[in-house]
């Protein structure tokens, strides 16, 4: 077989031991598809006696200098699979300022940090590729940006976080509370010892970011997704859900109205009959609205040593393919427009509301003249049994704009009497 092309991998950890194996595993159709025999010269490690067999049966060595990595002239790819902030971003600029083309798998780091790292890439004619910081397995992101180039998106909903869809799946079909799932999927390693980023929907704000980049190439930050996670989700509005007909899942959105672009992350009420309330466990999904092709969704496991390290090894043929051809220091995305975001007032949406009140006469019609008073108009109202002493009305409202369910909250919230739940999104 042809010409040899070598890897420096910086972190050996569940992604990083994946590679190797998908590399071995696979490795004759590789081979033919790229024309190129691809193998990892030397790994990146805090502990090298930790990894040293991992080493040895896969035939590459160890280190803990960066340095050794950058000054091999046979190393082409640095693929970087350590994740947070520092020093993966000090590593990667150093790669691209070295002409080494880079993979990684950080969304933290991408979602942050995106920009300036697409910059030194193009400058020093690099490759810059991280099919794997979203929704692992999935190849999402070369979907959008090959396979639908064609086509005009108008939304993208995720559920993009395996931890939280897995914690969610287990409230609803065992009935466990949000301390109890949390506790499994720890247990079974989807949750971080933190969860914080998961739970708090932190971790699918980032992907969100990315994926707005490459639908509709507008480069929103952070800052500007609205975000709340399944922090603290009470098992009663699980259950209403359920009843209604809804299932809850934590739903990243990134919907163009125009010119303008509103990108969210928070529980959603799905619909049982929408493809999104059939994503169980640690699953996850993407689901596009387009013109062309109209709706499509796009399905597996969004993390896992073997799902991810095949999206990056994707990405390692990419780039070995783009080698071969002499057409490396092009963009993962090249599709740009001017970034904007869309008002409140323009925002549309049914909402659930869950709202505690004490349990005597005149408490309807408190809250009925609440919600007339923005504006907003009832599709279901429903009180729940009693103890006696206070009751649970959910309302479900018609279309509003998020700027009224801003004000509705608001005046719900200042009722001395009334304790305002939960606040939902829901689907149609
Ligand atoms: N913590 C993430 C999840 C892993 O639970 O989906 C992949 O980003």
């Amino acid at each position: 077989m042809g010409e040899t092309l070598k890897l420096g991998l910086l972190g050996l950890g569940t992604v990083g031991s994946g590679v190797p194996l998908i590399l071995k595993e696979h490795q004759e159709k590789i081979s033919q598809v790229t024309g190129m025999n691809i193998s990892i010269s030397k790994a990146l490690v805090r502990d090298t006696k930790e990894k040293q067999t991992l080493a040895n049966d896969y035939d590459f060595s160890l280190t803990t200098n960066y340095e050794e990595l950058i000054q091999d002239e046979e190393i082409q790819i640095i693929v970087e699979l350590i994740g947070k902030i520092e020093p993966a971003r000090s590593y990667i600029i150093r790669a691209l300022e070295s002409g080494k083309h880079v993979v990684t798998a950080n969304k933290d780091l991408l979602a942050q940090h995106g920009n300036e790292l697409v910059e030194v890439a193009r400058k020093n004619h690099c490759d810059l590729y991280y099919e794997a910081s979203v929704a692992g397995g999935i190849p999402i992101l070369r979907t959008i940006a090959n396979s639908l180039a064609a086509d005009n998106i108008h939304k993208v909903l995720g559920i993009i976080n395996g931890t939280t869809n897995y914690m969610l799946t287990k409230m609803v079909s065992d009935q466990l509370t949000y301390e109890e799932a949390l506790d499994q999927a720890q247990a079974l390693g989807f949750a971080e010892s933190d969860p914080t980023n998961d739970v708090d929907g932190i971790d699918a704000a980032y992907k969100m970011v990315i994926l707005t980049q490459f639908a509709f190439g507008m480069n929103v930050s952070i800052k500007d997704i609205e975000t709340s996670g399944i922090r603290g989700l009470a098992l009663e509005d699980i259950s209403m859900a359920q009843q209604l007909g809804y299932t809850l899942k934590l739903i990243g959105s990134s919907e163009v109205k125009e010119d303008s672009v509103s990108v969210e992350v928070a529980p959603v009420m799905v619909p049982n009959n929408h493809p999104l309330a059939a994503v169980r466990d640690e699953m996850n999904a993407v689901f596009v609205s387009s013109s062309g092709v109209g709706e499509s969704m796009y399905y597996g496991p969004g993390a896992g040593a073997k799902p991810t390290a095949t999206s990056v090894v994707s990405d390692i043929i990419t780039i070995a393919k783009n080698i071969r051809l002499k057409t490396t220091g092009r963009l993962f995305n090249s599709y740009k427009s001017q970034t904007k975001l869309t008002k409140d007032e323009d925002i549309y949406s049914k909402y659930y509301f869950s709202i505690d009140v004490p349990d005597k006469p005149g408490q309807f019609l408190k809250l009925t003249q609440i919600v007339t008073e923005s504006g907003v108009s009832f599709d279901q109202l429903i009180q729940q049994q009693s103890d006696g002493k206070r009751a649970r009305i959910i309302v479900i409202t018609h279309e509003m704009t998020k700027a009224q369910s801003k004000k509705v909250v608001e005046v719900i919230s200042n009722v001395e009497e009334f304790k305002l739940l939960a606040t939902y999104k829901v689907l149609e």
